[in-house]
């Protein structure tokens, strides 16, 4: 059995050189072992979907072989459920797994923003929203360290996109940061404290993550007060002297020739404080102490997993985790779920696209295809090649499905992004889907209207240009090993859809928010539509899109009733309208209708899935905080609440906004400090100097009073101009005079 040591009695035993050593990693996958004072070598791996444990030849973009693992859905998959329970239920398993492979850290989960749907490693995220991606992050972390195993929260920050990931500079604004790429990290750190923190490759605003001091140590340990231990991506360290002073605990993998020899020489020539490496050894000693530690508890012993238990929660997840884009009456009657007899086109039913590639990818223990599922005698055809053939072969295949679609009486269509599409390591080189498919999809959709659509991708695809085709779409993302069982549940009603998207379906790659600053050019990306990200960005300016943030459709219906609001909570009465059961996902947005800066239409701010009998009511609660109606002020460098009206609103998506109530909230103080640059306006708006400054600027009787076009000119100005341009009834001398009693109080 391992052995728990004291971590501060073997701190103070180590050589300076043990201690460099041990903040960096021994090989690709583990720790440094320190076999003279008992402290063993301890391996973490990818993540986050699956284990992939390497035995032999490793490497980080999942070309080396790993052990057999559940490959659970991804992350886009798994987020589309908004189910909070089962995410958790997923990370019991994926912990339960970890640990039966010996594993002290799963590297997971991912809750980078999707900036653009461009980015190749957007299947590894949850969500365009940082309440999503922090709740679902949240949850995945509980259920995985209810193992006794750690996690990984990665990639912290600003990790939006593949492209010259290693690089480059992601120049993101002050409050684009604190609203939009930090707080989904903010929400996992401050209520499940994940074991270890992954910084990122990139650089944000010039500066690499991995030297970066105001994320790693500023924010997150002083703002957040996380309590575990920073790692680097894989390579992403380029100066472990910097690193180890901005907050950077452990490098990995290992060190390269000299990298250990520069720490120890750092703190020997002075420029590294020995205080500075201390920290970040005892955070090292402390993760493998735990690790220790754990084994000892009552999860010790031969933790082994049920194959297939994982297997069905797989299935489960990707069913649930799947959306039901449209599903439009044919006849008077919906396409799905399938009644009558029904013909299957498209390689992906037979071939399944079920995870992306690079590091994440797991050796499935088993995997389910839709074809098999659906019954081994349903009609077939591939109807294109997934590499897109040359055209001969697509043609006669094409030729072969419309044969097939024409003799039945409902045709399902799985079609989806070829796998080189997606992957760690570069973006997507499309949006749409690729030609052969929908060049196939046009010549079936002429031979019957009755079309349902599957779609298999890791990031929304552009659909526009063809769902006028299909009747029916069923997005089921990246699925997992069981994905193919999963829609066959869906198809044929044994399971009720109930997933709803995490991302906005744009219609053109023209109408996405990063257009034109993505990927950036000369290693930088600069971040220019700010807040506006997702559908903040097409709520706000009004742009139509295919399929809104939050849609997803079931097979029964759900009514909306008695929303009411205050400042600290919103419920709602849902009840399941129609004749099956079934699951919705009720959203909580807020509006600041009027703003001093520019704030987005809506923004959600809590959520929760409800499964509810035919007929069944049920009231939600949800919990509001000053701090979901706040922005963030980058004067004050704080959350601040803009007084007045807000709006409450309830909705099935962003697009579909139920009830709503009107709020009146009382606001934060707003003043900053005032200088004699300070302008009239936030002169006059302090409490203290605005009535001096009241006081001080008295107009002359003979003068007439100022046209409102004046005043606000004169709003706008700095007091010191004021008097450079003769205009005030007071003198630069008054002025510092007046600055100085605001200071005094
Ligand atoms: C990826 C990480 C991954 C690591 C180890 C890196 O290239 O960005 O997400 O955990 O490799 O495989």
């Amino acid at each position: 059995m391992t052995q728990v040591f004291d971590v501060e009695r073997v701190l103070a035993e180590l050589t300076l050189e043990e201690k460099a050593s041990l903040t960096s990693g021994s090989d690709f996958w583990h720790t440094q072992p320190v076999e003279r004072a008992g402290v063993p070598a301890i391996m973490v791996t990818d993540g986050p979907h699956g284990l992939r444990k390497q035995a032999h030849n490793p490497d980080h973009l999942g070309i080396g072989i790993s052990v057999p693992a559940t490959c659970f859905p991804t992350a886009a998959a798994l987020g589309s459920s908004w189910d909070v329970d089962l995410v958790r239920r997923v990370g019991e398993a994926l912990g339960r797994e970890t640990r039966a492979n010996d594993v002290t850290v799963l590297l997971g989960p991912g809750v980078n923003i999707k900036r653009t749907p461009l980015c190749g490693r957007n299947f590894e995220y949850v969500s365009e929203d940082p309440v999503v991606a922090g709740e679902l992050g949240a949850a995945i972390v509980r259920g995985i360290q209810s193992q006794g195993v750690g996690t990984a929260l990665k990639h912290f920050a600003a990790n939006n996109q593949e492209t010259d990931r290693m690089r480059v500079s992601a120049d993101v604004d002050e409050r684009t940061l604190r609203e939009i790429y930090l707080p989904a990290f903010e929400r996992v750190v401050t209520t499940a404290q994940p074991w270890t923190v992954m910084c990122a490759y990139n650089k944000v605003n010039g500066t690499y993550a991995s030297e970066h001091r105001w994320l790693l140590t500023d924010v997150l340990r002083d703002e957040w007060a996380f309590e575990g231990l920073v790692m680097s991506d894989w390579g992403a360290v380029h100066d472990r002297v910097p690193a180890l002073a901005a907050g950077l605990d452990l490098q990995m993998p290992a060190s390269t020739a000299g990298s250990d020899e520069a720490v120890v020489a750092a703190v020997r020539d002075g420029s590294l404080d020995e205080a500075v490496l201390d920290v970040a050894v005892r955070r090292v000693l402390a993760l493998i102490a735990r690790s220790a530690q754990q084994s000892r508890t009552d999860l010790a012993g031969a933790v082994t997993f049920d194959v297939d238990d994982h297997h069905l929660l797989a299935r489960e997840a990707a069913g649930d985790g799947s959306v039901l884009l449209k599903n439009d009456p044919v006849d008077g009657t919906p396409l799905l779920p399938l009644t009558g007899s029904f013909a299957v086109i498209g390689e992906f039913a037979r071939t399944p696209r079920y995870q992306g590639a690079g590091s994440s990818q797991v050796n499935p223990t088993r995997l389910d295809d839709a074809l098999t599922a659906l019954g081994g005698d349903v009609p077939f055809a591939p109807g294109f090649t997934i590499a897109g053939g040359p055209s001969g072969d697509d043609d006669a295949l094409r030729a072969q499905a419309v044969e097939v679609a024409r003799s039945a009486e409902t045709v399902v269509a799985f079609l989806g992004l070829p796998g080189p599409d997606e992957s760690e390591g570069y973006d997507r080189p499309r949006l749409g889907l690729p030609d052969n498919q929908v060049a196939t999809l046009r010549a079936v959709a002429e031979v019957t209207p009755r079309v349902v659509v599957v779609l298999a991708n890791g990031s929304a695809v552009a659909v526009s240009e063809w769902q006028h085709l299909a009747p029916a779409i069923l997005e089921t993302w990246l699925g997992g090993q069981a994905g193919g069982s999963a829609v066959a549940d869906l198809l044929t009603g044994a399971r009720n859809p109930s997933g709803k998207l995490t991302e906005t379906i744009p219609h053109r790659l023209e109408d996405t928010p990063a257009f034109g600053s993505f990927p950036g050019e000369l290693g930088h990306v600069r971040y220019g539509e700010g807040v506006l990200v997702g559908y903040r960005w097409y709520d706000t300016r009004a742009f139509d899109v295919a399929f809104p943030f939050g849609h997803g459709l079931s097979y029964t219906t759900f009514s909306y009733s008695d929303v009411a609001a205050t400042e600290t909570s919103a419920t709602v009465t849902v009840t399941n309208t129609g004749s099956s059961a079934g699951a919705e996902v009720v959203q909580v947005y807020v509006r600041d209708p009027e703003a001093s800066v520019l704030r987005p239409t809506r923004e959600l701010k809590a959520f929760g899935k409800v499964s509810l009998a035919p007929g069944e009511s049920r009231i939600l609660t949800f919990e509001l905080t000053r701090r979901d109606l706040s922005y963030w002020h980058c004067g004050l460098h704080r959350w601040v609440v803009e007084g007045g009206e807000f709006v409450i609103e309830v909705g099935a998506s962003s697009r579909d906004i139920r009830g709503s109530v009107s709020i009146q909230v009382a606001g934060d103080p707003l003043w900053g400090e005032l200088t004699a640059m300070s302008t009239i306006a936030e002169w006059l708006e302090h409490p203290v100097g605005g009535p001096l400054m009241q006081s001080a600027l008295t107009v002359p009787a003979d003068i007439p009073p100022m046209s409102e076009a004046d005043q606000a000119m004169l709003a706008q100005m700095p007091a010191k101009v004021l008097v450079t341009f003769g205009m005030s009834s007071f003198t630069l001398a008054d002025l510092d005079d007046l600055v100085a009693k605001v200071a005094a109080g």
